[in-house]
């Protein structure tokens, strides 16, 4: 069942759970991740980069992201990750997305602020879901990069005063995690997370989550985060299991008996996400 992403939110913030967005680009990462969550009767989040669009095309993303949701009984919102370019946003609400993210975390708060109301107005008007972004994440996702020094937390007054202004429905806050693979232990700022859940009453997104120890997901979520972002864990799993299958079976070239172990690696490691993020049997459809 499609559904938006405020639905999906909600509903997690009323029953203090997280929901997984993992990142989609192909039919055998969405198999891996609907399966997932459908075994464990959790809802679930596909969410597309733009790059991921460009590399798949927007007909095959949303054909397969509309396939799904109607085949499986459990809630599940098609979002764009990352949307940096207007025209990119309109083409996913034009295609069906339920959610989408405006990520115009770069300018200053007030052009943020400009440039995410001018996407709720359409969105909403369409009952579109929208998750904008406050402070900076670091580390690289597709075409983002944010360097350390780059790098901000986000204010919570800031965050109050652009929650007000833009009438988001979801917000990303930056709070010590990073998008790809860390160097070392990440270290979040629960307290952060804590001061802004107080005062803004929207739910929180993380995201950079691969690599974040199972703990500190679990203390996000207590603290208010209701959407954790997973892409380079899947994107590991899937390399992994790939290079693994092709040195044992040189020989072998059927994509696929190549694509099943990891089709099922990837299924096994979302699975455990969601066990971590506490939204096993959490489907209300
Ligand atoms: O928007 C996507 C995520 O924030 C994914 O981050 O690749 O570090 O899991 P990750
Ligand atoms: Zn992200």
């Amino acid at each position: 069942m499609l559904v938006s992403g405020k639905e999906i939110l909600l509903h997690a913030d009323q029953n203090k759970y997280a929901v997984g967005a993992f990142n989609i680009n192909n039919m055998e990462i969405i198999q891996a991740i609907v399966g997932a969550a459908d075994e464990l009767r959790s809802p679930v989040i596909l969410q597309a980069s733009q790059g991921a669009i460009k590399y798949a095309g927007i007909e095959y993303i949303t054909a397969l992201g509309k396939l799904v949701a109607d085949k499986y009984d459990i809630p599940v919102a098609l979002h764009l990750d990352h949307g940096t370019d207007f025209e990119e946003i309109m083409k996913c609400i034009r295609y069906g997305f339920s959610s989408v993210m405006i990520d115009a975390s770069k300018y200053p708060l007030e052009e943020n602020i400009e440039r995410t109301k001018e996407i709720v107005k359409i969105a909403h008007s369409v009952g579109v879901s929208v998750e904008a972004e406050l402070g900076k994440i670091g580390g690289t996702e597709d075409q983002i990069v944010v360097s350390e020094a780059e790098a901000t937390f986000t204010d919570p007054k800031e965050a109050k005063i652009f929650v007000e202004e833009t009438g988001i429905d979801s917000l990303a806050i930056a709070v010590g995690t990073a998008h790809g693979v860390y160097k070392g232990e990440p270290k979040l700022d629960f307290d952060r997370i804590e001061e802004i859940n107080k005062i803004i009453d929207i739910p929180l997104v993380l995201h950079g989550s691969s690599g974040v120890p199972n703990d500190s997901l679990r203390k996000a979520v207590e603290r208010g985060i209701c959407k954790i972002n997973i892409d380079t864990d899947i994107r590991a799993t899937f390399a992994t299991a790939v290079g693994d299958f092709i040195r044992a079976n040189p020989e072998e070239i059927d994509p696929r008996k190549i694509l099943t172990p990891a089709r099922d690696a990837m299924k096994e490691i979302v699975k455990k996400k969601i066990e971590v993020f506490g939204s096993v049997n959490q489907a209300w459809k």
